[in-house]
């Protein structure tokens, strides 16, 4: 059992997709392996005139659908002795009057407090002022923390007055901005990989490296998740966030120490050195698409126009693809090409790094194969790993290349051992620890980059590209390519390598 002074997590929009594909799921995992502090408690705070019991069904359900081959009952039993409801309309005051009453007087709950918002952005500020008006943000008795779930904002200037709105009633050490991508393990990995490696180092710059790719694709569609996303779209949802983060991973200079500020410093950096994309010039950075019907997997799919409540004149993307570069003494001139989709070909995430040619074709002369210049594969999910494809002499007399790929595959070969981000995320909320969590100065400065992207897109209302389900994406994005030598790298394996060249 964790050593940590327990606390109460009070979820706000705990009815809600995220709670119960991520966050329920991610309590009762780490109640389960007796990592959650103990004596600590979980308070759903819902609209439902529903009892405790209620709840605890409700909760049960979304574990079955979490865990369709079942869970343990027994953990359960334990988890279920730490959850509670509140009943309470978020837009009345009494309903955090009653909630203060609750918690102070009922001798049940820690006076440590994370009040976790998975509501609507617009609901952020709302709430938080109703929970600072009724004196729940004060830390008289026990820290009182608050994450934010993105989109931090839904733009610069929205998110400049969210901002305001927050720090009304909290100081910047209460506040946790979550991108949960960055508690994914490979994507923690990615600072290993650069600074505890030292061979790699000399070679993580404009001398050596022509381009990256930075990849999220999804086989899934939108869900249910229509009001949400058919407002944001994958530029907001995907790419602001979580893709510039990784980006930003990658890019990065070292940091002075592991430490919170001095990871986040870094970081921002490297947002501050990406050269802004002025609005003439977003359609040579950026392409969007939207999918249509098609097959995944076999099955056929709806398009997104016809995806419950998403209004039938819709132009919102499902596919965002950008070109960034990084005007700074390590990256100048090298291109970050960024793509995310839904309803792609298939799922998985990945950063690919592609090398430049060697200087001297030294083997052309020979009658040799055209040389592959070098890939190193950083694979996000669904597997973890990490390959290097290099070129090496085929058997034989004749002086003939291929490439083979080393493979270091290190993921766990069980499934399901490995935990979900929002695990240790929630755990490091406990704990105080900001390092995985974003800065104001982050997201700001990752709202700049989009935002002219943004803007463009907002006034071209009446055509959208599309791309079949199942496919990777709208045709025409290889416009986005410095070269004709560049293409997309759909594949982790050599074999896939040239799946990519077609013209997307
Ligand atoms: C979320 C987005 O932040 O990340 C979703 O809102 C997306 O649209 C999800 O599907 C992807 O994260 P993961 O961890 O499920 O790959």
């Amino acid at each position: 059992m964790s050593k940590l002074p327990p606390c109460t997590i009070v979820i706000f929009g705990a009815t809600g997709n995220l709670s119960r594909l991520k966050l329920m799921p991610a309590l009762f995992r780490l109640d389960s392996e007796k990592r959650l502090p103990e004596g600590s408690k979980v308070l759903a705070f819902g609209r439902r005139a529903w009892d405790r019991q209620q709840w605890l069904d409700e909760v049960a359900k979304m574990l079955t659908e979490k865990y369709p081959r079942g869970y343990d009952e027994e953990a359960f039993l334990s988890f279920s002795e730490k959850l509670d409801y509140h009943q309470g309309d978020l837009e009345e005051e009494s309903a955090y009057v009653e909630l203060k009453e609750k918690l102070a007087n009922s001798g049940n709950f820690p006076r440590n407090v994370l009040y976790y918002m998975s509501i609507s952005p617009s609901e952020f500020c709302p709430v938080i002022d109703k929970l600072g008006k009724a004196g729940l943000l004060q830390e008289q008795h026990g820290w009182g923390r608050v994450v934010v779930e993105k989109p931090f904002g839904y733009d610069l200037l929205s998110a400049q007055s969210l901002q305001k709105g927050l720090t009304r009633h909290l100081n910047e050490n209460q506040i946790y901005r979550i991108d949960h991508y960055l508690g994914k393990a490979t994507v923690r990995n990615v600072l290993v990989f650069r600074f505890a490696n030292l061979m790699l180092e000399p070679l993580w710059n404009r001398n050596y490296i022509d381009h990256i790719q930075i990849t999220h694709s999804e086989t899934l569609g939108i869900g249910s998740r229509a009001h949400y996303y058919d407002n944001a779209g994958a530029l907001r949802d995907m790419l602001q966030s979580h893709l510039l983060q990784l980006l930003a991973l990658v890019a990065m200079e070292p940091p002075a120490g592991m430490d919170a500020e001095s990871l986040r410093d870094e970081k921002v950096k490297v947002l501050k050195s990406v050269r802004p994309i002025p609005q003439k010039a977003v359609h040579a950075h950026a392409f969007r698409g939207q999918y249509s019907a098609g097959q995944i997997n076999g099955q056929s799919v709806p398009g997104y126009l016809e995806e419950e409540d998403v209004p039938g004149d819709s132009v919102t993307e499902t596919y965002a693809a950008l070109k960034l570069y990084i005007d700074n003494w390590r990256w100048k001139g090298v291109p970050f090409y960024v793509r995310t989709g839904k309803r792609l070909a298939e799922g998985s995430s990945a950063v690919s790094i592609r090398f430049k040619q060697p200087p001297q074709q030294l083997f052309r002369g020979a009658r040799l194969d055209q040389l592959q210049p070098n890939w190193l594969l950083l694979g996000i999910q669904p597997n973890d790993c990490l390959k290097l494809e290099i070129n090496v002499k085929e058997h034989g007399t004749a002086m003939k290349t291929r490439m083979i790929s080393l493979d270091a595959s290190y993921h766990e070969q069980s499934k399901g051992a490995q935990g979900d981000a929002y695990e240790d995320l929630i755990l490091d909320v406990i704990k105080g620890d900001h390092s995985l969590f974003l800065r104001y100065d982050e997201v700001e400065w990752a709202w700049r980059v989009v935002d002219p992207i943004l803007k463009v897109w907002s006034m071209e209302r009446d055509f959208i590209n599309t791309y079949p389900a199942g496919s990777w994406g709208p045709r025409g994005t290889y416009r986005l390519f410095d070269r004709e030598d560049q293409f997309w790298r759909h594949s982790l394996s050599i074999d896939g390598n040239d799946v990519g060249s077609e013209a997307y």
